[in-house]
């Protein structure tokens, strides 16, 4: 068996397209991950990744965006508008964790602070179950642990929205409700589907348990990033300020661009079951494993130009060519959050009334309109206990006052 590490963007491309790869990433994290659409292969994935794009539909999409993302998106910040600062990681992943949650089907019947943070809590034990092939203390032990948070989390959360879902179900065969009249999330699709697809009990424990932390880690990670570079753009080109406020398209390109040079998921991997040569030639092996390198990929010179090292939103891409590069990855496995994270790029002659922005660019837009900028008594501070480029600690302050909430 050899190790490939693939740099190219074309060679990555055909990876991602090739059938006879298969996922290869959360082999030691089976406690959250054995079953979830994005460990399955061939057809187990087909039929459960057919059943899931019902809901990943442009119209819900538009609905999550326009009428259900914005109220909580203003409540998660009022806190911290009141109080005119914030520190950047914990909003942003208190933010995302609460749209993550919306779209996995995790009801907050209490909507208390206590019940996010317990939630919160969940959310960082199955982080930590998803990458277990990372961890360098008692993988055991830790495999116990987040057992036990998946089923204190179902006990919390799962089954009383399990049994709100059913009932809803019920009245909805009793023809008392449309399908349309039923939550637009992911829960509902598999209970309404569970029969067909012989989902146990366990399997649908597992997949909600994998929605809520892919579509909150990455797009919080993504959210601190683009702010902290969007502030770097400003220092160098003031004459740019007035782009956060006027132009949204500004906020949304600076989001793709920042996906591209600094993927929330820097690498991809897969197991080769076949020989396969890829366009370039390289070789690959049955058995072997490939490892996608996403941040050499994405600053390929051959696509993204020669200063493709560099954050530029105004930069000119070749037709065909995606501004986020490969970040959402290709193929079988394409993230299934794509147009909810980031939105649609914007072509000449689209209705900008229209447009899909994604929940990214509108949470760092909402920033901005509060007059967002970098504390300056307050410096923010590298993750030290990670190799990886997270922050730790992000303080901002916010120039324009909190809107008067209705008394
Ligand atoms: C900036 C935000 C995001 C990034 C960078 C991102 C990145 C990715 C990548 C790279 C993959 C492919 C993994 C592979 O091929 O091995 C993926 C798959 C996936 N993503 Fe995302 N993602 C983001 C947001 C979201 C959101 C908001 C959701 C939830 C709605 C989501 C749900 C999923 C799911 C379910 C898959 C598996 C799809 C499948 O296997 O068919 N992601 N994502």
């Amino acid at each position: 068996m050899a190790e490939i590490t693939v740099t190219t963007f074309a060679d990555a491309r055909d990876c991602y397209r090739n059938r006879d790869l298969r996922q290869a990433l959360y082999d030691a994290g089976e406690v959250i991950m054995s079953d979830v659409v994005v460990n399955l292969h061939g057809a187990e994935h087909r039929d459960r990744r057919r059943l899931e794009n019902r809901l990943f539909r442009r119209d819900t999409f538009t609905l999550y965006e326009q009428d259900l993302f914005p109220p909580i998106i203003e409540s998660t910040l009022a806190p911290y508008l009141a109080e005119g600062k914030a520190e950047l990681v914990t909003l942003g992943h208190q933010l995302m964790m609460n749209l993550a949650a919306l779209t996995a089907g995790v009801d907050r019947p209490q909507g208390t602070p206590e019940e996010t943070f317990r939630l919160y809590d969940y959310l960082t034990t199955f982080i930590e179950g998803a990458t277990l092939a990372h961890y360098t203390g008692d993988k055991e032990a830790k495999a116990a642990e987040v057992l036990a948070a998946l089923e204190a989390f179902d006990a919390e959360f799962l089954a009383p929205g399990m049994a709100r879902r059913r009932e809803l179900l019920e009245q909805h065969e009793a023809e008392e409700l449309t399908a349309d009249d039923l939550p637009k999330d992911v829960l509902m699709v598999l209970m309404h589907n569970q029969d067909r697809l012989e989902l146990t009990h366990e399997t649908i424990r597992r997949e909600i348990a994998f929605y809520l932390l892919a579509g909150a880690h990455t797009s919080a990670t993504a959210f601190n990033r683009v702010v902290h570079n969007i502030f770097g753009w400003l220092a160098e080109h003031p004459e740019d300020e007035h782009r956060v406020r006027d132009d949204r398209l500004f906020v949304q390109r600076c989001t793709h661009e920042t996906i591209r040079l600094q993927p929330s998921s820097p690498t991809g991997m897969r197991w080769a079951q076949a020989d396969a040569r890829l366009s370039s030639g390289v070789a690959i092996a049955q058995g072997d494993r490939v490892t996608l390198d996403l941040l050499a990929v994405n600053r390929d010179p051959s696509v993204f130009g020669d200063d493709a090292t560099e954050f530029n939103p105004d930069r000119e891409l070749a037709d065909g060519v995606a501004p986020w590069g490969l970040s959402f990855g290709q193929g079988m496995h394409a993230c299934i959050g794509q147009d909810l994270a980031a939105g649609v790029t914007f072509m000449d002659g689209d209705d900008p009334n229209a447009h899909l922005f994604g929940l990214v660019p509108v949470a760092v837009q909402t920033l901005f309109d509060h007059g967002c900028r970098p504390d300056p008594d307050d410096p923010p501070e590298m993750d030290a206990s990670t190799t990886r480029p997270y922050f730790a600690r992000y303080p901002v302050v916010f120039d324009s006052p909190a809107p008067q909430l209705p008394s």
